[in-house]
């Protein structure tokens, strides 16, 4: 299982975002996360599809996009031709989940589902054929810099189970309190893809961060127990 280490913009200095990335790239990032939040799915607002669009001239690394908005379907265009590489949606968002997801991925994108705390897995299951991400959230969404839901890491564990019983390639992420004292747990539950923001860009030194982030779930992951 290889992992993948994903920072989120949301915690870095927006001023400076092409160096920010520059930063965390030279740390080994293999995905930029950004959280796209609309003011209504979740009460804060950020980015849109404008900014992707600069970021994906500013770079060639996958751009993670996770879109925390109602009507996602509205968004799957424009982040499309602004260069997106994995759009992610929420079920608690849409009753067109299928829908959707097919629509991301005739777009050339791959298709991601979020994952609320108290929304159970479940609201995966019938779709994971279609899936090339889930995404556990262990925060409620809206905001950086939150305390881990320590739930989380079974969720992680039964989701490992879901999608290896599914035959699903799909990465297994997991957003919110990601950082040295939970990440290693999240790799041996069997995540495989971290988002972390605010231990990355809250620290003075976000590309050594990154590293150490990455020796952890790698040694992580070394422990899992499998079978
Ligand atoms: C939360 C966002 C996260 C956020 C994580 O709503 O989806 O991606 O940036 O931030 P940290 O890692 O600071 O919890
Ligand atoms: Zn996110």
């Amino acid at each position: 299982m290889s992992i993948r280490l994903a920072p989120s913009i949301l915690s870095a200095d927006l001023a400076h975002l092409a160096d920010q990335v520059a930063l965390v790239l030279s740390g080994g990032a293999d995905l930029i996360h950004v959280d796209v939040m609309d003011g209504h799915f979740v009460p804060n607002l950020t980015f849109g599809a404008p900014v992707v669009r600069q970021l994906r001239k500013a770079t060639d690394v996958p751009l993670d996009c996770h879109l925390m908005v109602e009507h996602p379907e509205d968004y799957i265009a424009p982040f499309a031709d602004a260069g997106a590489s994995i759009l992610t949606i929420h079920p608690e968002a849409t009753p067109h989940l299928a829908r959707h997801l097919a629509e991301i991925r005739k777009r050339g994108m791959k298709a991601g589902v979020a994952i609320n705390p108290a929304t159970p897995l479940a609201a995966v299951m019938e779709v994971i054929g279609e899936l090339d991400l889930l995404l556990v959230m262990s925060v409620s969404p809206g905001f950086g810099g939150q305390p881990f839901w320590e739930p989380a890491v079974d969720k992680v564990r039964r989701s490992r189970t879901l999608l290896d019983a599914k035959k699903s390639a799909a990465l297994l992420e997991v957003d919110g309190g990601v950082a040295r004292d939970t990440i290693g747990r999240l790799a041996a539950a069997g995540a495989d893809t971290f988002v972390a923001g605010h231990a990355v860009f809250g620290t003075s030194d976000a590309a050594a961060e990154v590293r150490e982030l990455r020796r952890l779930a790698e040694a992580g992951a070394a422990g899992r127990k499998t079978g």
